[in-house]
């Protein structure tokens, strides 16, 4: 992509809604599609171009609806087809497109073709999935006799031992979740069929979930032991031999020659810049941006449970190549948030009361202002914060619960995590995943509470009132007691707040090319608390600044004076800056614009 061609989806934000926590307008605790048409309005005066819905097909819910069992309806708990077909046609009616989760690495295991699939050898449907015998010489069932030492995402062993056939199945996530065999050719034109099912019905395209997971290296050997007992799949998974000709076979048999502005979106595990700008050269007709994750990993250690210490310059670093890397060709998707992860304002921000808003505010302006696609996670636009869980019983996600448990056991999982495959290895808290003291419980919550997925999933906070507007039951997890001070009703009117923020965001990419299409460059590379980069669209130069901490800093440009007159396009004090110097207050951004010779 160059800078001179421009797609819809270059100056569009995209709003991840997680349907389960998002509004409940049926009272049984768990948000479902009547509520989202609800707060259409609240999403359409935030600004945003096309929702992104987490799924909400029928599933037994065992990875919160990444487990599919029917991928042509909607589960009764969020509602019914009709309820879709409503909330679609009332997404377009204010102007806006709908995404929808695209599950296809893997079904639950309660899906029909899984059921017949497993229902015996000679099936037709056997060769849908991944069935192998015991490693040789071994017996099936014994300890270690799985055919391969892969770990799964969510602890344990990636093969799943089943009695009836004694041959194992392949789950890279839950055992409730069994990999599709994208090499049976019957297996892809089942899933286009789905696809172009939904596409008729007027949805406006897919997030596919680790989608760079569909092609396995079909020998499936053994992989490195990192940490812990099992062994790293990952380069037989990850970016497999066939995975360029599945997205383009997927491309030409769902996406080419239909009208309208579709959006393809591959989330990507362990993707690298080089394979990413193949995934999304408008060439090669594959997704039209990936999520990659190398700047969501900048602050774990042996593992996502394990953190260390987050430097500035290396997410500038990251984020800095990823924007080189993809500046000519392909495009960039740009997050903070989703359903996987922690709440940034927690993470990178300062979540006191203190400076809660102006984190907030700061670090959506650096991201905002890269080259790409931004996505907006329900509550972001808040400056909703992680929650405060207090024991294990609070949690409930899989991957939090299976972690926990294989912690409390003392066992060292070494299983590869869905945020990175490739880097992520799980090893306890106060060993390195073989050995060593068992952990104390605090520790292990004291890990979960800063990391686990539930962060991401407390309900939107929408009013002070009980449970935060959401429900008028108990919600299926529990709401942040923050949302006394934290929600919508409070902030859409408030001219300071976040909300307010990321409503002007959202409009200075719509009313200025520069934003979308503006060339990027990194400034102070070396600098551990200011954020600093220009964007230039012909003769026009902005420069984007944000202080990552709680002291006043001076941004040490050499044409710091020219930039401190020049207009002040957004800033997130609304006093302004007395000193004439080009220096941030605390978690203060701006951004200015000038003219430039275009030379
Ligand atoms: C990635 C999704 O974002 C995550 O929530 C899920 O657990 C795994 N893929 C498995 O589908």
């Amino acid at each position: 992509m160059t800078s001179s061609q421009a797609t819809w989806w270059q100056s569009a934000v995209v709003y991840q809604i997680y349907p389960r926590s998002f509004c409940d307008a049926d009272g049984n605790g768990i948000g479902d599609l009547p509520g989202i048409v609800s707060k259409l309005d609240y999403l359409q005066r935030l600004g945003v171009d096309v929702l992104w819905l987490s799924p909400m097909f029928p599933s037994p819910q065992d990875d919160a609806g990444y487990d599919i069992s029917d991928y042509t309806d909607v589960d009764p708990v969020f509602g019914s087809l009709a309820d879709f077909d409503r909330l679609l046609a009332e997404v377009h009616r204010r102007g806006m497109k709908l995404v929808l989760d695209l599950v296809v690495n893997h079904t639950s295991d309660e899906h029909p073709w899984f059921q017949q699939s497993r229902s015996s050898k000679d099936d037709p449907k056997r060769d849908w999935y991944f069935w192998r015998g015991p490693r040789p010489g071994m017996a099936a069932g014994a300890p270690g006799a799985e055919p391969t030492n892969w770990g799964s995402a969510f602890s344990g062993s990636a093969w799943e031992f089943d009695e009836a056939s004694g041959e194992y199945f392949l789950h890279l996530f839950s055992r409730k979740q069994p990999d599709l065999n994208w090499e049976n050719p019957r297996v892809r034109s089942a899933v286009y069929d789905m696809m172009r099912w939904w596409l008729d019905r007027g949805v406006d395209g897919f997030r596919m979930d680790v989608i760079n997971m569909i092609s396995k290296d079909p020998r499936l050997p053994d992989g490195a032991i990192l940490s812990g007992s099992y062994g790293d799949g990952s380069p037989y998974y990850v970016c497999g031999p066939r995975i360029h000709e599945f997205l383009q076979e997927m491309y030409a048999e769902v996406f080419a020659g239909r009208n309208g502005q579709l959006l393809t979106v591959g989330e990507m595990p362990g993707v690298t810049v080089e394979q990413a700008r193949l995934f999304t050269d408008p060439e090669r007709h594959e997704v039209d941006m990936v999520f990659q994750f190398e700047h969501v990993q900048l602050d774990h250690g042996v593992d996502k449970f394990h953190p260390k210490a987050f430097r500035l310059t290396d997410l500038k670093a990251s984020l800095g190549r990823w924007q080189a890397g993809l500046a000519e060709v392909g495009w960039n998707s740009l997050y903070w948030n989703n359903h996987d992860q922690p709440r940034v304002v927690s993470r990178f921000g300062d979540d006191s009361d203190r400076y809660r808003v102006r984190s907030a505010t700061m670090l959506a302006t650096v991201l905002h202002l890269h080259r790409g696609t931004p996505y907006v996670y329900q509550g972001e636009e808040l400056g909703m914060t992680n929650a405060p869980f207090a024991s294990i019983s609070d949690f409930r996600d899989i991957e939090s619960l299976n972690y926990y448990a294989a912690a409390m056991a003392g066992e060292g999982s070494g299983r590869p995590v869905p945020g990175d495959p490739l880097e992520d290895r799980t090893a306890l808290p106060g060993q390195s995943g073989d050995g060593g003291p068992r952990p104390d419980e605090g520790e292990v919550l004291a890990a979960l509470r800063r990391t686990s997925r539930d962060n991401a999933r407390t309900p939107m906070q929408w009013t002070a009132g009980p449970q935060a507007g959401f429900s008028t039951a108990e919600p299926w997890i529990a709401v942040n007691p923050n949302h006394r001070d934290i929600n919508a009703e409070a902030e859409i009117d408030d001219p300071d707040s976040v909300f307010s923020h990321y409503r002007k965001l959202i409009a200075l990419r719509h009313a200025h090319p520069i934003v979308a299409r503006g060339d990027f460059t990194m400034l102070l590379p070396a600098d551990e608390q200011v954020y600093a980069f220009t964007r230039q669209l012909d003769a026009e130069q902005w420069l984007v600044l944000g202080n990552f901490g709680a002291s006043e800093v001076p941004v040490p440009l050499a044409d710091a004076s020219d930039w401190a007159a020049a207009e002040l396009v957004l800033g997130n004090y609304s006093e302004p800056d007395a000193s004439g110097a080009l220096s941030l207050r605390p978690w203060e951004c701006r951004i200015y614009r000038r003219t430039v010779g275009s030379g």
